[in-house]
């Protein structure tokens, strides 16, 4: 049911176990004549740490979805560029946004960021992001940086898309169309902050905490400036791309650290910590 109506951008709510709650995961690809949806889960907390400790055979209690607004894609003619920045496992949900506009003729420039050469996935030739290269060729630029400089690039995304941006600038290279960040919460931010004096349209894919995924619970909130008001959307059916630039991230970003002491006594609970 998923894998048939699912679109690039969009995300699911998987019960892992049936005492256990709902989290937000996203759809990292799907095949929808099997039936099949790809995702890849980080290892943060309780319900992350016990998905990834399932084995071949077993199964979620329950999935909902998709959920939240694809995403929206424009056909960029010339000499632009469509730019994703990646943080870590950022890279998946990238993944379908990027093969899209792929699709659609865009030029795609991926700027993949790891900690270091050890986290890398994906990146070989026979692995997804090897294969759209050598599907789309030189319609797609790959750049990869680490936190450590053991891979590509030393330091983090923001370093190559700054050069990129001062090159146009002075009109070099190919001009930025958008900016797409996809990773953990301080990454975007430092995306945002880096383009907004530019005036380079950038979005966020927000992985905001939520609870019921259908703008009934107010969990999700992220406070953005509108015509000069701060106003609140709900990144689950609002997002979870957001415009950057109008979000509040000074009172966005405190949200991640509000239930630290619960997820802690979980984690605990569960022999994780
Ligand atoms: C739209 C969306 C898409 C996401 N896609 C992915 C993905 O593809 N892969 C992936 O590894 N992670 C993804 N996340 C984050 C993932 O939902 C959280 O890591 C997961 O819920 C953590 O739960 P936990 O019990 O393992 O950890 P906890 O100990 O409960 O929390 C650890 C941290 O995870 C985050 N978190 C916890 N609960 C939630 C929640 N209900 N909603 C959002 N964040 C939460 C918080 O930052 C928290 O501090 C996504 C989040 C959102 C909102
Ligand atoms: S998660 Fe409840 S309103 Fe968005």
């Amino acid at each position: 049911m998923v894998a048939r109506s699912a679109q690039a951008g969009q995300f699911v709510r998987v019960l892992p176990w049936e005492k256990g709650e709902l989290i937000p995961l996203t759809l990292a690809d799907w095949d929808a004549e099997n039936g099949t949806i790809d995702l890849v889960v980080q290892g943060m907390g309780t319900s992350s740490l016990e998905i990834n400790r399932m084995a071949i055979g077993d199964a979620f209690s329950g999935i909902a979805g998709p959920l939240g607004r694809a995403s929206e894609l424009h056909r960029y003619e010339g000499n632009q560029t469509v730019v994703f920045c990646a943080g870590g496992v950022g890279l998946p949900p990238v993944y379908p946004i990027m093969r899209k506009h792929l699709r659609l003729g865009n030029h795609v420039t991926l700027i993949s960021g790891f900690r270091a050469k050890e986290f890398l996935f994906w990146t070989g030739d026979d692995e997804r992001i090897g294969k759209l290269k050598q599907e789309f060729g030189d319609q797609l630029s790959l750049i990869y940086t680490t936190n450590d400089g053991s891979y590509g690039v030393k330091g983090f995304v923001t370093g190559p898309l700054e050069e990129m941006i001062k090159a146009n600038q002075q009109g070099i290279g190919r001009s930025i169309a958008e900016v797409i960040a996809i990773g953990p919460p301080l990454m975007m931010r430092a995306v945002s902050d880096l383009t907004k004096p530019y005036g380079v349209k950038t979005v966020a894919s927000l992985n905001s905490i939520m609870v019921d995924a259908t703008g009934m619970c107010g969990a999700c909130m992220v406070p953005v400036t509108i015509d000069g008001k701060l106003v609140r959307k709900h990144a689950c059916i609002d997002g979870p791309e957001i415009d950057a630039h109008i979000i509040d991230w000074d009172k966005f970003l405190p949200r991640f650290n509000a239930f630290k002491a619960q997820e802690l006594e979980s984690k605990r609970k569960h022999g994780f910590a």
